[in-house]
């Protein structure tokens, strides 16, 4: 189990991250959602350990981890400009980390991971030669095949389109189920949260706005923020949907019921 306790961080004055608490599962899928510059970025570098907290501790399995240099955590991040290795090919990228530690992943799963990320014909392409989603895709994998203790992605899906992205949600869940592997995902979409976590993490200003499961978020909102922000834009969302599809609501509703 991953636990935060009373984390607060100031950048010059200014308050980012202002007393989180949180405990997070061994497995468990979760979801930061919140908008541009709530501090998302920041509290998975905290937990990463490439920032540190002004106070506040960091504790993964009873272990005080708040002072423990981000190489010894075991932890693992897809950053939000991937960060790749511009001097290496693509397979070379996605293997990287494996030369030292050839036995965490196996030949035929780094094949397996390849061809679901749709890789294949692009490996041994340079990174410059990439699409802006096809080096995502990239650093994915890359961290991926480390199977880490703790998976951290930084707006893995935002550069993807659709199909892929569908596919690749499902991917990031069949492995975090498989592997027992910790995922946390920041987003700024609410669709994508909330259909991809086990429970969603909801910042606003520096502060958690609710905490919970997918369902207890629709459902019972904890404040205006939640239900302003989030559950608005869903709503806008289906409905621009399903008037699309030439239906008002209702009906849709009343179709979607009797098939
Ligand atoms: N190294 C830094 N020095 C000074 N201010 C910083 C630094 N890193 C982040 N900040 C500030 O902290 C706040 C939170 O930034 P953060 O990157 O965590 O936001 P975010 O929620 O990830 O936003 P986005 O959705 O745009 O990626 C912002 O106001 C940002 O300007
Ligand atoms: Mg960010």
């Amino acid at each position: 189990m991953l636990k935060l306790e009373n984390i607060k961080k100031s950048y010059d004055q200014t308050v980012v991250l202002d007393g989180i608490n949180l405990e997070i599962q061994d497995g468990e899928i979760v979801s930061i959602l919140g908008p541009s510059g709530c501090g998302k970025t920041t509290l998975l570098n905290l937990i990463l350990g490439i920032t540190d907290a002004d106070s506040g501790k960091i504790i993964y399995n009873g272990e005080d981890m708040t002072n423990l240099p981000m190489e010894k955590r075991g932890f693992n991040i897809v950053f939000q400009d991937y960060a790749l290795f511009p001097n290496l090919n693509v397979y070379k990228n996605i293997t990287y980390g494996l030369r030292n530690k050839p036995d965490i992943s196996t030949k035929e799963e780094v094949k397996d991971l390849i061809n679901l990320l749709g890789l294949r014909e692009h490996l041994s392409k340079k990174i410059e030669q990439l699409s802006g989603g096809q080096k995502q895709r990239v650093a994915l994998a890359r961290t991926m095949v480390m199977k880490p203790k703790i998976l951290l992605l930084d707006e893995p899906l935002s550069a993807l389109d659709g199909v892929i992205k569908e596919s690749i949600k499902d991917r990031i869940k069949t492995i975090a189920k498989e592997y027992h592997l910790t995922t946390i995902i920041v987003t700024h979409d609410p669709e994508e949260a909330l259909t991809l976590s086990d429970r969603v993490l909801i910042v606003n200003e520096g502060k958690i706005a609710q905490f919970g499961e997918p369902e207890k978020i629709i459902n019972e909102p904890e404040n205006e923020f939640v239900e302003k922000f989030i559950l608005n834009q869903l709503r806008i969302k289906k409905n621009n949907i399903f008037n699309l599809f030439g239906g008002n609501e209702g009906k849709m509703e009343r179709d979607i019921l009797v098939s």
